[in-house]
């Protein structure tokens, strides 16, 4: 059983993580115009906490996610009135034909290895004019995660993410501090990362 397999259960208790994620939507509705007609994959959706907060706005999203367990707390979740479509794949080895109108995800990109890949294989799933919105960790002392297994990054620093966004082909790259996570240690800083293809 994965790290995140073991930990489905209980992900979504407590505030932290579901308003993080009400936050998150709020700052991709504030750059973002939804539209009903747009497919979108939601990269790392967990038990859905972004996928949900932007669905009735969209056609369908798409909930990629390598652990079994977070996927079926997210269709636990799915009803007629708003659902997502789950998708059990490690899309990096083994890319979607599928295309996008654009891509969300929420701390989830400290989890992949190689960045060049991940956006090389996004860039072939969004469709043109479709955009990337990715929140994640600005960078932190590696003390986030009580367990740093599968934490590949301690969170991102503005001008390397962003020339790498750019080296795979998207254009109009930003990085805004969205939110601030307080932990009784210390304070965490959020990013949104936005860019169009
Ligand atoms: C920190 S959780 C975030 C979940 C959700 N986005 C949220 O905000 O609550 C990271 C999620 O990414 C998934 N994940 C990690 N590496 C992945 C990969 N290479 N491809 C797809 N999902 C991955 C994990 O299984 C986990 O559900």
């Amino acid at each position: 059983m994965s790290h995140f397999d073991k930990r489905a259960e209980g992900w979504d208790s407590g505030d932290i993580r579901v308003n993080g994620a009400k936050t998150i939507a709020n700052a991709i509705n504030a750059r973002i115009t939804l539209k009903n007609e747009m497919d979108i994959m939601d990269f790392g959706v967990g038990t859905g906490l972004l996928g949900f907060e932007i669905a009735s706005q969209v056609k369908k999203v798409y909930g990629v996610d390598t652990s079994t367990q977070m996927l079926a707390k997210l269709q636990e979740k799915n009803s007629s009135e708003l659902s997502i479509e789950p998708i059990n794949q490690d899309i990096i080895k083994e890319p979607l034909s599928q295309t996008f109108d654009g891509l969300v995800s929420s701390m989830t990109l400290h989890h992949v290895e190689d960045l060049k890949d991940f956006f090389n294989v996004i860039y072939k799933n969004i469709n043109e004019d479709g955009f990337i919105a990715i929140a994640d960790l600005e960078t932190e002392d590696g003390t986030f995660h009580s367990d740093n297994a599968g934490v590949f990054h301690f969170g991102f620093q503005k001008e390397e993410l962003c020339k790498i966004v750019e080296s795979c082909g998207f254009k109009d790259v930003k990085f805004e501090n969205i939110n601030t996570i307080n932990k009784p240690h210390r304070d965490f800083g959020v990013f949104l990362l936005t860019a169009t293809k």
